[in-house]
């Protein structure tokens, strides 16, 4: 019996420091961000029930013909189904600072047969877009990893049209997660009004009107 317990302190302190040395590396992310490596694409590709596409459309509520704008692709785990609900006649272009995640949004895009993406390298800090341009546009696990998410939303809001939605996705287990009243804060700042929510503390999109 007695031997057991340094056995059991011994794992509690194993476990205390790993958790303590989680939270650093956490708070070291969220305090100096960076765009996911194309390497680590993978973390991008999971299934998410929580920050589901079908939520995205409920909120997006996109309509055949218009011009919408995703921030962050990644490898387009959303892109590519985004695309065709804007058929017929709407375009969907995206925007990532990196080019290789582009590439691979581009090429799925085309052996899928998906042909209304145009793909534009830039940051999303400085959007190379005019204003009024876009009838909506949307970012998922994107604005975390942005450094300055105020000029990011400043911009989001002189691309969109009056009028125009801004649809944000967040969710659990992204280190650069953005809890929701953190991002309402930011977006009505930015000159955003609040509008719907679909989810919680663990996933959500929260839907913008400029
Ligand atoms: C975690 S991935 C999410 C990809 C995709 N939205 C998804 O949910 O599967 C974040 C993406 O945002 C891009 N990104 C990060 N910072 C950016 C910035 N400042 N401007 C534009 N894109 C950025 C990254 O390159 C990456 O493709």
């Amino acid at each position: 019996m007695k031997a057991k317990r340094p056995a059991a302190v011994a794992l509690a302190t194993a476990l205390l420091s790993l958790l303590i040395l989680l939270a650093r590396r956490v708070q070291k992310m969220r305090a100096e961000p960076t765009a996911l490596p194309y390497n680590q694409r993978l973390w991008a590709e999971f299934p998410r029930p929580l920050v589901s596409r079908t939520r995205l459309r409920k909120l997006l509520r996109p309509k055949a013909g218009q011009r919408m704008l995703e921030v962050g692709p990644g490898t387009g785990y959303y892109s590519l189904h985004t695309a065709g609900w804007l058929l017929p006649g709407g375009t969907l272009e995206i925007l990532d600072v990196q080019q290789d995640m582009l590439d691979d949004t581009m090429r799925n895009a085309s052996a899928l047969g998906v042909k209304n993406i145009t793909p534009t390298q830039g940051d999303a800090q400085e959007l190379p877009h005019a204003d009024n341009t876009f009838d909506s546009a949307y970012l998922v696990a994107t604005l975390g990893e942005v450094l300055n998410k105020e000029a990011a939303l400043k911009e989001l809001r002189r691309v969109l049209k009056p009028g125009g939605r801004l649809v944000v996705g967040e969710g659990q287990p992204d280190p650069h997660m953005i809890r929701f009243k953190v991002l309402q804060g930011l977006a009505e700042t930015a000159g955003f009004s609040f509008e719907e929510r679909i989810g919680g503390p663990l996933g959500y999109f929260a839907r913008f009107k400029r």
